[in-house]
This record gives C-alpha cells, structure tokens and sequence, in this order.
C-alpha cells in the first residue's frame, strides 16, 4: 500500500473504532473538525512511522515537536497541556533547564566508560540517592522494567542465599492487573492477554495475587514456604489508578516478614513526588524492602532507572553477576541527581499533595453524568467513565486533544489524568475548564 494511504488507513481505523469521534465530525457538531487535529503536515510524520515502525502502539493522531514545562506543541504550532507527562516520567516538566544542563555539560565531558572502569560521577550519584532513601546501596539500570528484573533477580538470590530456599524453587508473588512493561518476565506476571497473549512459554516461579487483599497474602504465605517477595505497584496505574486501602502495604509488610519474605514496591510510576510524597510507600509509613524507581528519575529526558535495598539484599549478587552497558552512565548519574534535586527545590511533592484534591473536586463538581467516579492521590488521577455510556475514554481523549489537552486512555473507559507536578493552581484551572468543556459537549 503506498504510504500516504497506509498512514490515513491508520486513522480512519482508529476514527472508525472510535464512532463517536467520527460522527461528530462527519456532522461538523459544535464546530469540530476532524482533521483540524490532523493536518497534511501531521499526516506526513505519520504515514512515514507507519510505514517504517512497528506497529506496536496506537498514538492520537497528533504530531509532537516541542515541550516546555506543562506544554507541549505540534508541528503546526497548536499548543496542548500535557496530562499524560510520559506515563509520569516528565514529572518535572518538559525540558527543565536545570536537568537538560546538567545532561549537556556532562555529554560534553565524558558520555560513557561502561561499568569496566570507574567513572567520577557515579559514586556521587549513588552516595545522593541512597542518603535520599535511607538505603545502603543502589544498583543502576535504564528502563522501569530492568529495574523490575533486576528486583526479581535481589529476590531469588535472597531466597537461595539467605531464607534458604531450595535451589530454583524460589516463588514470587504479583498483584492482579499488575502492570511492570513488557518484557518476557514481565508479561509472564500479567493477567492482562494483550501483554502475555501469543509470547508463551512463561517464566516459571510467578503466582499472582489480587490486589488490596491482605487475607490472600497471608493464605499464600502461609501455605507456601518458598515465597521470596511480593511484587506490588502501591497504587496500579495502567490498571487504571487503583488506590488500595489505606495501610495495605504495611500490612503486607507486616505478613511478608513474619514469613521471612521481602516487600518490593513498584515506584516507577507512582514514585517521584507524583502522588503527593517523594515514594508513594510513605503514605503507609513503610520502607520497602527492595524499591524500583524510573521514568521521572531522569525527568524525560533519558532511561534511567534503580533499585534500591539493603546491603542483606543487594550484596547477594556479587561482581559480574548482574549489569547493563548504559546503567550508571555519567550522563545519567548527574541527570538523576538534578532529576531529584529539582523534585526537591520545586516542592513536587507538596504541590501534587495540595493540587490533587483541589483537582479531584474540579472534575466531580463538573457534574457530568458520564463520569462515574475520579480516583487517585497527589496528581496521578483518572476519570472513569460510566461503562454503560455510549462514549468511550478514547473518544474523550480525543476530543481533549482538539481543545488542547493531551493524555490517554486505560482500558475502555478510563482517563488518565496526571500533569506534570510543576503546574500551577491556574494552569490547573485552565485544564479543568477544557476537560469541562469537552464532557458538557458529549
Ligand atoms: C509501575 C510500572 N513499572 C514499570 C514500568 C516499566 O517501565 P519502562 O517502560 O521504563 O520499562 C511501568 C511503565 O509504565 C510502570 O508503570
């Protein structure tokens, strides 16, 4: 198929799936026009990654080029809040000087030695974020779910080594509809059958759990001694912003210990300031045995990722047992220590905490009979639609998108909402006012 066609195939598709977008535009109701989201320009970018990308996503139709703070800009130069912040990994808003210049002096002096020789930023990066956490070591890596292998990997070994765990029957527990990306370990602990569907065999070793339920931890740990650790996110994000119950993780700390098992908390998403706390573990008032952080830990500017625990934990793999090219670079250890130290200066934290309620009553008090519910902490929220409406979470993105805010869905009828933590009380209104608008319109 020739590639303009191909790439305006992609979008009548997804327009076609989505027959609430394409009706209101056919008819030109209140006045939106379709392709104004969607221009010849745009159309161009598009139809080259279709042709010449996987097709392993489905993007809105909107060709970005700019970011700066809470914006972001497409080709044609219409401005949009950014309500998705790179599934929270813009944390500190797009492009923030203090870490884009952290990372051009350091690309400037020395990009990369790999891990066979030392280099002058990585012991300063590691002595920063582990007084930062209270944890006596750190172990680098890129992605969120390196970290999570990595964490799986502290976990078996601290089975064999320390609980004593017979060799290679070592168990670890995941949380239903967990979420930790996409690599065959990962996908081996999701129930989700657009992760596992078609990429079996399994790994081995993995049982899940539902979430928020202590009663289910313990009935696991009781009845099976070769439970290492619970690997748990302390609020799902992709599942769709699920918030247990307060003091669930101290509870499952609590019953992990008494069977000598170990807490890993998943904070690559709700990490970082964006639910109202620098970790999300300290809503419950717990230290996580093994911490996974990412994404906002370089502030969308490059992979980054950590694993943080005690030396019980991460001393059990020794020299060469475990590693990547690109974890600790120079350029990302001093991108981290400005990534964090911006969290700190800027009041992310405090911000999202006083900003999330104020939010959250924003969208209830637009009263629309769409919106079932809002959920969420600090300033990762979702909307979630009545399942009974006619209008899908894809249809109101892209609507949002047409008046200048961007996020997307989860599943069928969830929004997510969560802008970076930078945004002030008026940009904050501003955004409502366009969330309004679009739901008074459907
Ligand atoms: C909770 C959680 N863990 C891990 C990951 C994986 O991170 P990455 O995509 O950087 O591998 C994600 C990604 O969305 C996530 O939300």
């Amino acid at each position: 198929m020739a590639l303009r066609s191909r790439g305006t195939q992609l979008v009548s598709n997804l327009l076609s799936r989505h027959a609430g977008w394409a009706l209101c535009s056919s008819r030109g109701m209140a006045g939106h026009d379709l392709h104004a989201a969607f221009t010849p320009l745009q159309q161009q970018f598009i139809d080259r990654e279709e042709q010449f990308g996987a097709h392993n996503y489905h993007p809105l139709p909107v060709v970005l080029n700019r970011g700066k703070g809470v914006f972001m800009w497409d080709v044609d130069g219409k401005r949009y809040f950014d309500f998705l912040s790179g599934y929270s990994a813009v944390n500190q808003g797009h492009c923030h000087p203090k870490i884009i210049d952290a990372m051009i002096q350091q690309a400037q002096k020395l990009t990369l030695t790999s891990r066979a020789f030392f280099n002058d930023a990585l012991g300063e990066y590691e002595e920063y974020i582990t007084k930062l956490f209270g944890y006596d070591k750190v172990l680098p890596m890129n992605t969120g779910v390196e970290g999570g292998e990595t964490a799986i990997k502290l976990a078996r070994r601290w089975g064999y080594d320390v609980k004593g765990v017979p060799k290679y029957e070592a168990k670890i527990l995941f949380a239903r509809n967990n979420f930790w990306g996409r690599t065959t370990s990962a996908v081996s602990s999701s129930t989700d059958p657009e992760s596992y569907e078609g990429f079996g065999p399994f790994m081995p070793g993995f049982e899940i759990i539902p979430y928020n339920d202590v009663g289910a931890l313990q009935q696991k740990l009781e009845e099976d001694p070769n439970i290492v650790a619970f690997m748990v996110e302390p609020i799902q994000g992709e599942a769709g912003v699920v918030v247990p119950q307060d003091g669930y993780l101290k509870q499952c700390q609590q019953l992990l210990h008494k069977h000598k098992a170990l807490l890993i908390a998943d904070e690559v998403q709700t990490g970082l300031c964006r639910t109202g706390k620098m970790l999300c573990s300290e809503w419950d008032g717990v230290k996580p045995d093994i911490t996974i952080l990412g994404k906002a830990l370089s502030g969308g500017t490059m992979p980054v990722s950590a694993v943080l625990a005690d030396n019980e934990v991460m001393l059990t793999i020794g020299r060469g047992q475990h590693g990547s090219t690109y974890g600790g670079n120079p350029v990302a250890a001093r991108v981290a220590i400005a990534s964090l130290q911006v969290l700190i200066d800027e009041k992310c934290a405090e911000n999202a905490e006083r900003l999330g309620p104020i939010f959250r009553q924003h969208i209830m008090d637009i009263g629309s009979p769409l919106i079932q519910t809002v959920r969420g902490r600090g300033l990762l929220n979702a909307i979630v639609v009545d399942p009974e409406a006619k209008v899908e979470a894809m249809d109101i993105c892209l609507k949002l998108a047409q008046e200048g805010l961007l996020t997307k869905p989860t599943h069928r009828n969830i929004i997510r909402l969560a802008p970076p933590l930078i945004i002030s009380e008026q940009q904050l209104d501003e955004a409502v006012g366009i969330i309004k608008k679009v739901f008074a319109s459907l």
